[in-house]
């Protein structure tokens, strides 16, 4: 399957995917932000996961529903093939016609039950998983999001043979391993020998900058970007102003200010560091009301 096949091409390189970031990158903010993402580039958003259940209604799921202005794929994490073929199965009626897999998931809590980056420690679950995937979405439209291992950076080697066998749209991968949660340097030395393993399109992933180039990723590949892009949007003219309907939008969403403050902080710590929001991230952060809040 040619790679033009799978992911449209952006104009003078390679493909940028909006990472899925739980709690930041949800609906809203691809609503609010919708010109940001497109003027950045990305081609395509991943939604933060979904548990995959037996029950899940796409139509109520706050991640799906609306028209956006780039693709989305929905990501689901989960353990269980019939649960998630039963939930791909609601999406395609609903109209979508790719899904990802959350094989990356590094918090104790959801990999010691074998969910996210645990699919690495159970290989049978995880080809049922990517069985379940691809039968349902058809070939070249399931993808995974998988880390290097769980606390070594070589399991994904091992396990390339496992993924290869099945038609996958695409493999991102995380450069590091779950142990490593989010932080320290990212092993992109890996990233040559994944490429050359694969048969399908590897998307790379981790501490990727908006602009410049970067040891360890070739020119033209393939990226999935998250923190820098969040980063990017405190420097924006017009922040305030998206700030506003971010906060409108989220008090139509959630029940009471407490929700709406707490999900506004998330994205304003993105930002402590840079020079306009230094003294205003000290009064965000305490804020008990959204009138306080207001910084800006
Ligand atoms: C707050 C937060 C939430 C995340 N939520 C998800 C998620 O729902 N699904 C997923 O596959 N990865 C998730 N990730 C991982 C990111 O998609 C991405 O792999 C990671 O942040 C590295 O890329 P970056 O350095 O460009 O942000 C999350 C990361 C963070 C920091």
């Amino acid at each position: 399957m040619a790679k033009e096949d799978v992911l449209p091409a952006i104009h003078g390189g390679g493909r940028r995917i909006l990472a899925p970031l739980r709690g930041v990158t949800i609906r809203p903010f691809r609503r609010v932000f919708a010109d940001a993402i497109v003027q950045s580039g990305f081609v395509e958003a991943i939604t933060p996961f979904i548990a995959a259940n037996q029950g899940f209604d796409p139509l109520k799921d706050r991640e799906l529903g609306s028209a956006e202005a780039i693709p989305v794929t929905p990501q689901f994490i989960g353990k269980d093939p019939a649960a998630l073929r039963a939930s791909l199965e609601r999406i395609v009626a609903a109209g979508y016609t790719t899904a990802d897999l959350n094989c990356g998931c590094p918090y104790p809590m959801v990999r010691n039950k074998g969910r996210g980056s645990g699919l690495l420690r159970t290989p049978e679950i995880l080809r049922q998983m990517l069985e379940a995937g691809c039968q349902t979405m058809g070939p070249g439209r399931f993808s995974v999001k998988v880390r290097l291992g769980v606390d070594r950076e070589d399991e994904l080697l091992g396990l390339m043979r496992l993924f290869n066998g099945f038609p996958l749209r695409f493999i991102t991968v995380h450069a590091r391993t779950a142990a490593e949660m989010y932080d320290g340097p990212c092993h992109r030395g890996m990233f040559a020998q994944i490429i050359s393993l694969a048969k399908c399109p590897v998307v790379l992933n981790g501490d990727i900058p908006l602009t410049g180039e970067v040891e360890g990723i070739p020119p033209g590949a393939d990226v999935m970007i998250g923190r820098a892009f969040i980063r990017s949007l405190g420097d924006r003219e017009d922040i305030g102003e998206l700030l506003d309907r971010y906060i409108e939008l989220s008090r139509q969403e959630l029940c009471g200010e407490r929700p709406v403050l707490c999900r506004l902080k998330e994205l304003l710590a993105y930002w402590k560091d840079l020079p306009r929001w230094r003294r205003r991230w000290q009064i965000a952060k305490r804020a008990c009301s959204l009138r306080e809040f207001r910084v800006w």
